[in-house]
């Protein structure tokens, strides 16, 4: 009988799907999962009649491949990655190829690869996007590893990836942990844009008043311009359209507003802040999700805590697509890429990971959470420039600024005279603000802290370092 072209570990939601993806693109699979009858299952539902096949053990399953085995890991991130490495590593050969395609910490995949290389096998950390449909028809990818490691899954990377009109939506992203790092920034935007669109909503429900229809028409507005047109924007015009069938409101209406979170987030505003990127917009989404899990304290707070009684102002006609609304969701959303790609541009020069933004810029295209239409004038902003400091700085991105600053302003204003939170729109107001702005007051936190620790400053008028007694 012959050998497999590709085996997978982990049958949950993502695992199946990329395996029959994998299948469907002439790569016979096997298949292993902890618990045998899950395997089974799978086998006579999902895979019947397919090139797939079951392995009750982990000898078995790697019996069943060719070599050089091409084994893809769809498990926990984590202790449950570690353990799996653990067992299969005794029956893995010279040349053979593990790749993890979780959700793993980029520094778990710095010390696997470490560790791994050191035995004759190679180790590939993959970021996949796109959620189960994505990883059925074709998500985006982001591979790290040896470049030599990759050479051996490109061509089935390449057929499994999304395609777009320039190509597959996978590329080699850098060494190391590099493709886990690309894909926890992913994430990081992917928060942001989740939040700007919930505040959008809440506005437009608070402000105007507006019902799920109501509110799904301008969804689908923003979807149809270059600007805003993006899975996310898609996939909010469908949850707000849906009703609930036991009643027939609106089901968005009945979750409860308490946001989860599996950890990429976090990890990228710890990794901006450790390279000193800005990243402003993208903080206010996690710190959102975290405000938001305090369910039962903002609940006693809004019984002890009043705001303003007014809630009234302009948020625009709704038939030219809410422009006031619209100009901050679009700022907003290139905040939350500009400081992805800020993140990337820093992580690049401190992790030598050698990232080429435009290609990062162009996999994202497709396939993942945060493709839109904006990433073709991302790509495009740094292959013109490859020096390229911020986003903003591009002359398209700085035309968006110049034209929708008053509209982002004035939601905030009337946002904030309202007393409504909108932590995204806000911060990306004071990112643009603050960026913009030649010269700060952080002169004076240099003069209290020279004043309480000599901490020494520079001046504007002549070059050398200085200290003042600043109390006679
Ligand atoms: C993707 C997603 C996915 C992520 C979920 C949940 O690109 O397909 O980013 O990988 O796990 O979106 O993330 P949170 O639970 O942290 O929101």
């Amino acid at each position: 009988m012959s050998k497999a072209h590709f085996g997978l570990i982990g049958l949950g939601v993502m695992g199946e799907n990329l395996v029959l993806n994998a299948e469907r693109n002439g790569f016979s699979s096997v298949v292993y999962n902890r618990t045998y009858s899950k395997t089974e299952a799978f086998l006579s539902e999902r895979a019947l009649g397919k090139s797939i096949e079951g392995a009750k053990d982990l000898r078995d399953f790697v019996s069943k491949l060719e070599r050089p085995r091409r084994i893809l890991m769809m498990v926990k991130a984590g202790p449950a990655t570690d353990a799996v490495i653990q067992q299969i590593s005794p029956y893995l050969q010279e040349g053979d190829l593990l790749i993890d395609g979780g959700n793993s910490q980029f520094a778990d995949t710095e010390r696997r690869v470490l560790e791994l290389e050191s035995k004759s096998f190679g180790y590939i950390g993959m970021g996949v996007s796109g959620g189960s449909k994505g990883a059925l028809e074709g998500p985006s990818m982001m591979p790290g590893g040896t470049k030599s490691s990759y050479k051996a899954i490109e061509d089935l990377l390449n057929k499994m990836a999304a395609q777009v009109d320039d190509g597959p939506c996978v590329t080699y992203i850098g060494p190391r942990g590099s493709g886990h790092f690309v894909k926890t920034v992913h994430n990081g935007i992917e928060y942001g844009i989740e939040q700007i669109l919930a505040e959008s909503y809440d506005l437009m429900k608070r402000v105007s008043g507006m019902d799920g229809e109501q509110m799904a028409d301008i969804f689908s507005f923003w979807n149809q311009t270059e600007e805003l047109s993006s899975y996310l924007v898609e996939i909010t015009e469908a949850c707000l359209r849906t009703k609930d069938p036991s009643d027939g409101s609106d089901l968005v209406e009945k979750i409860t507003d308490k946001a989860g979170q599996k950890g990429t987030g976090l990890w990228t505003v710890v990794s901006a802040l450790e390279l000193g990127a800005s990243v402003p917009t993208i903080y206010a989404s996690l710190n959102g999700r975290v405000m938001s899990s305090m369910k039962s304290q903002r609940e006693y707070a809004e019984s002890i805590i009043s705001g303003p009684s007014v809630v009234d102002f302009d948020l625009g006609n709704p038939t030219n697509g809410m422009s006031p609304l619209m100009d901050a969701v679009v700022l907003s959303t290139i905040s939350s890429y500009a400081q992805g790609m800020e993140i990337l541009r820093l992580a690049s020069i401190e992790y030598n990971y050698e990232l080429n933004l435009p290609s990062i810029a162009q996999i994202w295209k497709g396939g993942c959470i945060i493709r839109s239409s904006l990433l073709t004038r991302i790509q495009n902003a740094f292959t013109d420039n490859d020096g390229l400091s911020n986003l903003f700085l591009d002359p398209w991105f700085a035309k968006q600024v110049n034209d929708r600053l008053p509209g982002l302003t004035s939601v905030v204003s009337g946002a904030v005279k309202s007393g409504i939170p909108v932590p995204c729109f806000s911060s990306s107001l004071d990112y643009i603000n603050s960026y913009r702005t030649s010269r700060l007051p952080q002169n004076l936190v240099q003069a209290m802290r020279d004043c309480f620790g000599s901490h020494t400053y520079e001046r504007v008028d002549m070059p050398g370092s200085f200290h003042t007694e600043w109390i006679k």
